[in-house]
């Protein structure tokens, strides 16, 4: 039987990950996994029932109840269904991302969601990213990646990202909570995010995006010697 390839993305929001992991995964053939997506439902779920997302036992209690399913659309896109309806929009929106930092944080919340992550993994070649995927989820990954920019430069991509979907957003606000996320997601002491002792560092901040992947494809290519699908 084939063996299945990992290849984990790591870094902090806005470096670019989930727009050049889908990429490189349509261009090796390979499933692409968004776990933020994961993070993102459980705080949706915490946001709707107002349960508060920084404490770990309101928390705890909550989500044996969720029934979170991962889906992939005619088109290989990752949907997220929680409780039988499909969230995969409303789980981006501003408000939720700072919901999905917050029990992002909750040891409780990381150990729930482990093993959906890892049963992809078993199930099918993936390109997986994250915050830990490298250093927990899959530390035998075949190849880690940390994907960094500036603030700024995230700010600048997440702000022009936001707007072209209708947000009426400031680069300052936009800053803002790139810091605060930031700071929460590598301060934490639940799998902070951290780069893998051997993980290749990449920082996108001078590269537009067709740059930033034709790297990522090289590098793809001369580490694991995958061939081009498309
Ligand atoms: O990648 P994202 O912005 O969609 O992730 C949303 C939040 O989830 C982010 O603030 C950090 C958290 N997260 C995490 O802690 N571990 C992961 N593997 C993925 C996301």
């Amino acid at each position: 039987m084939k063996k299945n390839v990992a290849i984990a993305i790591d870094g902090p929001s806005g470096a670019g990950k989930s727009t050049l992991a889908r990429r490189c995964a349509a261009c090796f053939g390979l499933i692409y996994v968004d776990t933020g997506a994961i993070y993102r439902t459980v705080g949706l779920a915490a946001y709707r029932r107002r349960v508060d997302r920084k404490d770990e036992a309101a928390v705890s209690r909550l989500l044996p109840e969720l029934k979170i399913r991962m889906d992939y659309d005619e088109k290989g896109e990752q949907r997220m269904v929680l409780d039988g309806e499909d969230v995969s929009a409303a789980i981006r929106e501003p408000e939720i991302s700072l919901c999905a930092s917050d029990v992002s944080a909750l040891p409780a919340v990381r150990a729930f969601l482990l093993d959906m992550q890892r049963k992809m993994a078993r199930e099918h070649s993936v390109i997986m990213d994250g915050r830990d995927i490298g250093t927990v989820v899959l530390p035998r990954a075949e190849l880690k990646i940390f994907l960094t920019a500036s603030p700024q430069a995230r700010a600048h991509r997440r702000m022009l990202e936001l707007q072209a979907k209708g947000h009426q957003v400031s680069y300052d606000q936009v800053l803002q909570d790139i810091q605060y996320r930031d700071a929460q997601d590598s301060g934490r002491s639940a799998a902070p995010l951290k780069a893998a002792e051997d993980a290749v560092h990449v920082d996108t901040s001078e590269l537009n995006f067709e740059e930033s992947f034709q790297l990522l494809r090289d590098l793809i290519h001369k580490r694991l010697g995958l061939e081009e699908k498309a």
